[in-house]
């Protein structure tokens, strides 16, 4: 299917089906070329905000302290008003509170949990990739990297077996959707859902503690209190938030780009080009969250253009990583790329908290693969996500001969 000219047109980047309809990197080019810092007007149903594209003004602002996180970093919450979570989950909240709550939530990625995390993550990814070799067909989504990432946080937060389908089936809501039609009131319903299912979990765990990572944030003082049952249950949900459907896009958008560029592939599996650079590669090209937003708090310039305290920004990640003045010829996928300096975890305050754990898995999924697995083919289309932050795929129909 021919994709549309872009020509002079500019994009609803507030409208999911934009980013499946287009050609979205050769709009991006564009952008940085023409207008790298420019407002989006408003639209009937949203205001206006800034697009910022370029690397160069991208990475310094991730360190600004004239931007605030707290009215929330992704886009369609910044567009409705604000962040319920606000001041109380990490990602959306400024400093001062900020830096301590991260330390206590730092505190619990602590080497002997992860190290027993990342060992499972090796055993489950390897006990499932070794069970779709030679299938017929299968979906790798639905196979495989739907079952990672949510395991790997609800290990981490010792969430009950029987509970994980539905937390995905939710978090799926909540964050996107396969379909074009789904409204915002399904996507909030399910938030709630996901909110009071861990206050529930986190109420149990403050009475009766255990050696799980809920019971040590519940019994644990930040800056002289402990946290509320509504605190814990935004903090539980941000793991999941950011954790489960970032990892997923980022493992299918790895296994697709393998197919397509099948000489990354050999050189991926006869130890040409590391697993660990191959990793950094996948990031930068899936770059599964698409932007971050932030509201000014005060005046500033950036690249000449005024923006004033209230303005909505927005930091276009997946641009910047595919910058051609950082990364030369961006639209190839090397998997040897030196350096890469993609900013897929963000950069700066509130850097990716899970970017190990991400990593991690990435690193599992692509040494399974390399020890179990032969050629791959593609057996169908992917179908696409339908988000203006999520980046990526919903399904990917494969077979994978043995190796
Ligand atoms: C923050 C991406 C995996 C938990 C972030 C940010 C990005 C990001 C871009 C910065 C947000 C901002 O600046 O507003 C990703 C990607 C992942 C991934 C691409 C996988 C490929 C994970 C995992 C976890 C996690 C596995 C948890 C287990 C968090 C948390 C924050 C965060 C809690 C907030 C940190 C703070 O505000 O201080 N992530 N993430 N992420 N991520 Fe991840």
């Amino acid at each position: 299917m021919s994709q549309p000219a872009l020509g002079e047109r500019s994009l609803d980047l507030t409208d999911p089906a934009t980013f499946v309809d287009n050609d979205v990197h050769g709009f991006w080019r564009e952008v940085r070329a023409q207008r790298p810092v420019h407002w989006h007007e408003a639209t009937d149903r949203h205001p206006g905000f800034w697009v910022v594209a370029r690397y160069s003004d991208i990475q310094p602002l991730f360190h600004s302290e004239a931007l605030s996180s707290a009215r929330g970093n992704v886009l369609d919450v910044v567009l409705r008003g604000d962040d319920s979570a606000g001041g109380s989950m990490l990602a959306v909240t400024d400093p001062p509170r900020h830096r301590p709550l991260r330390n206590l939530m730092w505190s619990a990625f602590t080497p002997r949990v992860l190290g027993e995390v990342v060992e499972q993550i090796r055993q489950r990814t390897d006990r499932l990739v070794s069970a779709v070799v030679e299938l017929d067909e299968f979906d790798f989504a639905a196979e495989i990297a739907d079952q990672v990432p949510i395991n790997t946080i609800c290990d981490l937060l010792s969430v009950p077996v029987e509970d994980r389908p539905e937390l995905l089936q939710w978090n799926k809501m909540a964050l996107s959707s396969d379909r074009a039609d789904s409204s915002e009131l399904d996507a909030i319903s399910a938030r709630n859902e996901i909110v009071l299912y861990f206050m529930e979990l986190a109420q149990e765990r403050r009475d009766d503690p255990g050696e799980d990572v809920i019971s040590m944030l519940a019994t644990t003082e930040v800056e002289g209190r402990l946290l509320t049952v509504e605190e814990l249950a935004v903090n539980c949900y941000s793991l999941i938030l950011g954790g489960d459907e970032t990892s997923r896009v980022s493992a299918i958008c790895a296994v697709l780009a393998l197919i397509e560029n099948p000489e990354q592939w050999r050189a991926l599996r006869t130890g040409e080009v590391s697993v660990e650079s191959a990793v950094e590669e996948v990031l930068r090209w899936s770059s599964p969250a698409m932007h971050l937003a932030r509201t000014a708090i005060r005046d500033f310039d950036v690249d000449g253009t005024k923006v004033r305290s209230g303005d909505i920004v927005t930091l276009w990640t997946i641009s910047a990583n595919n910058d051609e003045t950082v990364f030369e010829d961006p639209r190839r996928f090397t998997l040897s790329r030196s350096p890469n300096k993609h900013l897929s975890f963000g950069h700066g305050p509130h850097y990716c908290l899970g970017a190990f754990l991400g990593r991690s898995e990435l690193n599992a999924l692509l040494s399974a693969l390399v020890a179990r697995v032969g050629r791959m083919e593609q057996r169908g289309a992917p179908r696409p996500i339908f988000s203006n932050f999520l980046n990526g795929y919903e399904s990917l129909p494969v077979h994978f001969e043995s190796r």
